[in-house]
């Protein structure tokens, strides 16, 4: 009765369109996908060279500035070590030869002595943070360095030091080890206060010697372990923040390696044989 409608071409060419309006549409999508990315990958390809560039101009101007600290600190350091001696030699003569001190004034004397050993200190961190003269390579024994770093600081009978059980010998900077190894029993003192314990350890392998150094002290926060050997970095009051900078220093002078793991702190450097 009804004429048929003649669908047989219009249907495939209106679905053939909205086939090729879909792809179109997807072709669309996936350009502007790719575009985004390619912008998104170029933005932050230049966002870390910039930042790349900020950080290495930072660090150009630090280390400027760590130099002259350098400079001015090593020629005041050496200036005031000499009288620095001077006082501390003629303080223990006087001393000696007072021997009816009353309390008072053994409290007195005990204050200045204090105070020069602070100097002291601060006059040595200085000094060997300054110091950028190379490793004068020689045979010594670790052992022995570590006990010429105990002579050098003033320890309480109350804490206890563990030396190492192994005799190694390694080619390094005599003084530079030693300062090395002071600055770091320094720093555990410090940190133990009254009373505890400081453990070395020493091991070996046919190319370089491991010492591990343990204190039973406060503890370093972990947020503190990635500043702590940078020069300046100090939570002490009295603190010149160049103890560490200068391990760190050293070591790499040496070639080797530094790290710390905390609870309970522990630092562990290692140094080629040769
Ligand atoms: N054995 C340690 N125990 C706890 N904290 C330590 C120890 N050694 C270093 N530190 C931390 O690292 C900081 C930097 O040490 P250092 O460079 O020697 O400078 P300073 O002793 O003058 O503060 C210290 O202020 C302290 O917070
Ligand atoms: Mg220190």
């Amino acid at each position: 009765m009804f004429a048929t409608i003649p669908d047989v071409d219009f249907l495939p060419a209106a679905k053939q369109q909205r086939i090729e309006s879909f792809y179109l549409i997807f072709l669309m999508h996936v350009f502007l996908i790719l575009v985004a990315v390619f912008i998104y990958r170029n933005v932050r390809k230049n966002y870390r060279l910039t930042q790349n560039l900020q950080e290495n101009q930072m660090q150009l101007i630090k280390n400027e500035r760590m130099i002259t600290i350098g400079k001015i600190g090593a020629n005041f350091a050496h200036d005031l070590k000499n009288p620095l001696t001077v006082i501390k030699g003629s303080f223990d003569i006087l001393k000696m030869k007072q021997s009816q001190l009353t309390e008072f004034e053994e409290k007195q004397c005990n204050k200045i002595r204090d105070a020069i050993t602070q100097i002291d200190y601060l006059t040595r961190d200085v000094l060997e943070f300054s110091q950028f003269k190379e490793p004068k390579k020689e045979e010594i024994s670790l052992l022995d360095s570590i006990r010429n770093a105990i002579d050098m600081i003033e320890i309480s009978d109350n804490i206890k030091i563990e030396l190492p059980k192994l005799y190694v010998k390694i080619k390094a900077d005599k003084i530079k080890l030693q300062m090395l190894f002071a600055n770091m029993i320094k720093n555990s003192v410090e940190s133990i206060g009254e009373k505890g314990h400081i453990d070395f350890q020493i091991d070996e392998d046919s190319k370089k010697a491991r010492i591990i150094i343990q204190d039973s002290g406060d503890g370093i926060p972990l947020e503190h372990t990635d500043k702590i050997f940078e020069p300046l970095f100090t939570t002490k009051q009295k603190g010149t923040g160049l103890g560490l900078a200068s391990c760190k220093h050293i070591v790499e002078q040496h070639k080797g390696t530094i790290q710390v793991k905390t609870n309970p702190t522990r630092f562990i450097i290692t140094l080629p044989k040769q």
